[in-house]
């Protein structure tokens, strides 16, 4: 997990989570300390980016989903955490909302103009803003395909699921949504024809599946904004694989227009019992808190800097 909103040095592992505690993470300069360095850790904001590495046999990939928030974030926390930047073979954007794609800078930053392939729907470009009854509305950065090709992304639009790197990974594209609790963002409006229309959907929302052999899906949300539950039910659609093994990432639970779902999607989440459940980034602490209690041997709170190792079963290993 290279970006979260929190980030906590003392937490323990816990199951297939491995944590990236301070005396991980290498000093920086700090002249107030007698050494003149301290430990920094890692970089939380509100964003979420996560690397994700499938190994196959000798045959190993990685992709980047999402890129956090901050310009600088994604890349400071590569850094401290000693990744190297250019094993990563490709970008997926789980949709185009500022707080997944505002770390490209930094990308380009350690990677130089290498021409990395960035795997979006067609509608991450489109211009969003927020209008709540009770406030102003505000309009959220809109994120530019010039301006990433001038980077040195090569940047693919797809609506439809596909297949990354040898059939390592699958997007999931549109996601169909079939539950009739998940209704999307209120209050979120898009640019179309010269005015500002409702779009709670949020089409582009697109999540990342790997198949782990003899253990299920592992399925990563960006924000979930097609709604967690017809983010899974999708992805194990899609693939015809009958058991969801892991579901990580952003269910999109926080703030009053949500704690009404809460507890339908807690329930419909339970009766998948996956093996772990880890709600990230905008999941909220209340649905947190009640999936932690509903399904607490999956359950593990995130941090930036976790890493999960998901092992396959059967003879052929992982
Ligand atoms: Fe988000």
């Amino acid at each position: 997990m290279l970006v979260d909103n929190s980030y906590d040095a003392l937490m323990g592992d816990t199951g297939p989570a491995r944590r990236a505690p301070f005396p991980l993470v290498p000093a920086v300069p700090a002249p107030q300390f007698t050494d003149g360095a301290t430990l920094p850790g890692l970089v939380a904001e509100h964003g979420f980016s996560a690397l994700v590495t499938t190994r196959r046999g000798a045959s190993t990939h990685t992709v980047l989903f999402d890129t956090g928030v901050s310009p600088g974030g994604l890349a400071v926390n590569i850094e401290r955490l000693g990744l190297d930047a250019g094993a990563i073979e490709a970008v997926v954007l789980s949709h185009g909302h500022f707080d997944h794609a505002g770390g490209f800078a930094g990308l380009a930053r350690l990677r130089g103009r290498s021409g990395l392939p960035l795997t979006v729907h067609p509608l991450v470009w489109s211009r969003r803003r927020f209008a709540p009854a009770d406030r102003p509305p505000w309009e959220l950065p809109t994120l530019s395909r010039s301006a990433l090709q001038a980077e040195g992304f090569e940047v693919i639009e797809r609506r439809q699921p596909s297949l990354l790197l040898d059939g390592s990974i699958l997007i999931t594209g549109e996601v169909d949504r079939t539950t009739e609790f998940e209704r999307g963002l209120p209050m979120h409006e898009a640019w179309l024809d010269g005015r500002w229309e409702p779009d709670p959907l949020i089409l582009d929302d697109q999540s990342v599946v790997v198949h782990v052999r003899g253990r299920g899906l592992v399925v990563i949300t960006g924000c979930g904004h097609a709604g967690a539950v017809n983010i899974a039910r999708h992805a194990l659609r899609l693939t015809g694989v009958d058991r969801l093994h892991a579901l990580l990432g952003g269910f999109h639970l926080t703030g009053p227009a949500f704690e009404p779902i809460i507890e339908p999607t807690v329930a419909a989440l339970a009766e998948m019992t996956p093996d772990l459940l880890v709600p990230a980034h905008c999941t909220g602490w209340k649905a947190q808190h009640r999936l932690a209690a509903a399904l607490p041997t999956a359950f593990v709170p995130n941090a930036v800097g976790t890493s999960y190792t998901l092992a396959g079963s059967g003879s052929h290993g992982s």
